[in-house]
């Protein structure tokens, strides 16, 4: 199976030249799954809720995703990509998953950063994996690495490839990503943006050096800090199928939850 990541900067607020970019860089390669960034189609830096609502797009009925989908279709490469929704009033920074058959899958952002806490609303729909071709894929957004539990409970699912789209703006997200590929024995493709975006009281400035890192916490291909970058890798997922760590631990039967419930408690 071919999985690579797509690196680029949207412009801020300006859908379709964000959907060009993404169309060209996806056309100039051969893969089965491509992972683009966190709010890929709108930019990150809103000032207002107003602003948000203004662009965000309905996952069911949006031209963004329509146009991407068609191109799904066309290269035959499930796609991943962040953009804003808006379900009934109430917006989300969501990412679909977009298969070449033309069937949808939706996830939610759970843990928002900083100011996105005042414009979206924090994910309502539980961690899920989905099937591409066989294969068994987890969604996470950019600041849910933080939190451990994303990737475990996406791996415990059973997924096998972590999609990460992402607009990382703290230095260790990519680090941490290594040791949440290695700890539950799964592939993960962290796609990030580049590049400084500054709108009223906000400036941030986003990393890139997108990643995919094996279930042996390998790097596969790593892209540069600035620029746009495409990177594809050969991986076998099956890989991510074996948890076994040597003849007497298992990744996951060798957890001992009754110690760890302090962890599910709110
Ligand atoms: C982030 O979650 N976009 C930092």
């Amino acid at each position: 199976m071919k999985v690579g990541f797509i690196q680029f900067r949207s412009v801020f607020g300006d859908i379709a030249a964000n959907i060009e970019t993404m169309k060209n860089l996806i056309a100039s390669v051969e893969a089965d799954l491509l992972v683009l960034p966190e709010l890929a189609t709108t930019g990150y830096t809103f000032t207002s809720e107003e602003e948000l609502a203004r662009i965000a797009e309905p996952f069911d009925n949006s031209p963004s995703l329509d146009e991407l989908s068609v191109l799904a279709g066309v290269k035959n490469c499930g796609l991943v990509v962040g953009f804003g929704e808006i379900s009934r009033g109430t917006l989300f920074n969501s990412a679909a998953l977009l298969r070449p058959d033309g069937s949808r899958e939706l996830y939610r952002k759970i843990h928002l950063f900083g100011a996105e806490n005042l414009f979206f609303q924090p994910g309502d729909i539980p961690f899920a994996v989905h099937e591409l071709n066989g294969i068994r894929l987890g969604i996470m957004i950019c600041f849910d690495w933080y939190f451990p539990e994303s990737v475990r409970v996406l791996a415990l699912k059973g997924a096998e490839i972590i999609c990460h789209p992402v607009n990382f703006v703290l230095p260790w997200g990519q680090r941490s990503m290594i040791v949440r590929s290695l700890e539950n024995r799964v592939f993960s493709i962290t796609a990030n943006r580049y590049g400084v975006e500054s709108r009223g009281d906000y400036s941030f400035t986003f990393t890139g050096a997108s990643q995919i890192i094996s279930p042996y916490g390998e790097i596969l291909a790593a892209a540069p800090a600035e620029g746009e970058s495409v990177a594809v890798v050969e991986i076998d997922p099956a890989l991510a199928r074996n948890k076994k760590i040597n003849r007497y631990n298992d990744l996951f039967e060798s957890r001992r939850p009754e110690f760890y419930r302090r962890i599910s408690e709110p």
